[in-house]
């Protein structure tokens, strides 16, 4: 027993969010990870989002899953454990148990705990015969899993790995394979498409996109105590084709200055803040991708329209 207690920091610590924030505002050029959209406020919005006449991925992935359940059942096989990425309200993955034979385990992977919780909680009450065991973790830094119990079958929706730039996804990809090493991926991605499709589906006529974008901001402010007035910025979104991807960015209306964390940062009129890229792949240019990272793709779903893809992916 020394009795000693370690020394304090001379100055508080920040938080990854308010240090993540600060660097990127730093940064030239500005750009912030899009995974801090996502707090109370930012899941709800992403929620709208989900449910707007111009946003296809989700109805399109929805039905996708609807109707080809049956066959991703019977490539998972029976007695599967299944490990959500960045698992939200857990719509999707409620079609996919349905149809699988008595999976034996759920573990929903999200940054956010409360989210977590209140999904893992809500889909036990549904299904009894159903572990679920929720992980706490920002899978793009690290993961621990616990022992599988079953086929580990990794479930990845949404298009959230367009988030990511190609090399970037691709890592994110090869530490998937590791993770699921015997037994399979399944994950949704949006298509390469008509611009003037996408242009819509990220500049929303009731402005629930901006308002999830300008979310990122008024956390900062809820959060960190950061003075940002947000009728100071503008959602700017477009797609940038030679990239193939949607770019958010957030765009100062004027010279001003804000202060965050004690620092005093200064944005010229049109200074903008990159915070999103949503990348979108010709169904051959994804599986390119997917070989690249130690996958071997067995089997894609598209819709009528091409809109969105799921894949099937084994590590190899
Ligand atoms: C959740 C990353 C798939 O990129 O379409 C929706 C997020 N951003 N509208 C996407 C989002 C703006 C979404 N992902």
């Amino acid at each position: 027993m020394s009795g000693q207690p370690p020394p304090s920091p001379p100055v508080a610590s920040l938080s990854a969010f308010a240090s993540e924030l600060l660097a990127g505002l730093q940064a030239r050029p500005r750009a912030v990870a899009p995974k801090w959209f996502y707090d109370e406020r930012g899941s709800a919005l992403f929620e709208r989002i989900c449910e707007l006449p111009e946003y296809y991925p989700t109805r399109t992935e929805l039905a996708l899953l609807d109707r080809h359940a049956p066959a991703m059942a019977a490539l998972i096989g029976p007695g599967a454990e299944i490990v959500e990425f960045g698992a939200g309200a857990s719509r999707k993955v409620r079609v996919l148990l349905d149809a699988l034979d008595t999976p034996r385990r759920f573990v929903p992977v999200d940054i956010s705990g409360a989210h977590l919780e209140r999904a893992a909680a809500a889909l036990r009450a549904e299904r009894p015969g159903l572990e679920v065991l929720p992980q706490v973790a920002d899978f793009t830094q690290s993961l621990s899993l616990p022992a599988a119990a079953g086929r580990r079958i990794g479930f990845f929706p949404g298009s959230s790995i367009g988030n990511f730039e190609p090399p970037v996804a691709e890592q994110l990809l090869r530490r998937m394979a590791g993770w699921l090493a015997g037994g399979g991926l399944l994950i949704g991605v949006d298509l390469v498409k008509d611009p003037a499709e996408l242009h819509a589906a990220y500049n929303d006529a009731q402005g629930v996109t901006a308002d999830f974008n300008l979310n990122l901001l008024a956390r900062a402010n809820r959060e960190l105590g950061a003075d940002f007035v947000l009728a100071n910025w503008a959602h700017s979104a477009f797609y940038q084709p030679a990239l193939q991807r949607i770019e958010m960015h957030l765009v100062s209306r004027c010279d001003q200055a804000v202060t965050l964390c004690g620092v005093r940062l200064e944005f010229a009129e049109g200074d903008s803040v990159h915070t999103e890229n949503s990348c979108k792949y010709t169904v051959a240019g994804f599986q390119r991708l997917a070989r690249g990272a130690g996958f071997e793709p067995q089997a894609v779903w598209t819709d009528a329209a091409r809109r969105f893809s799921l894949h099937w992916l084994v590590p190899v």
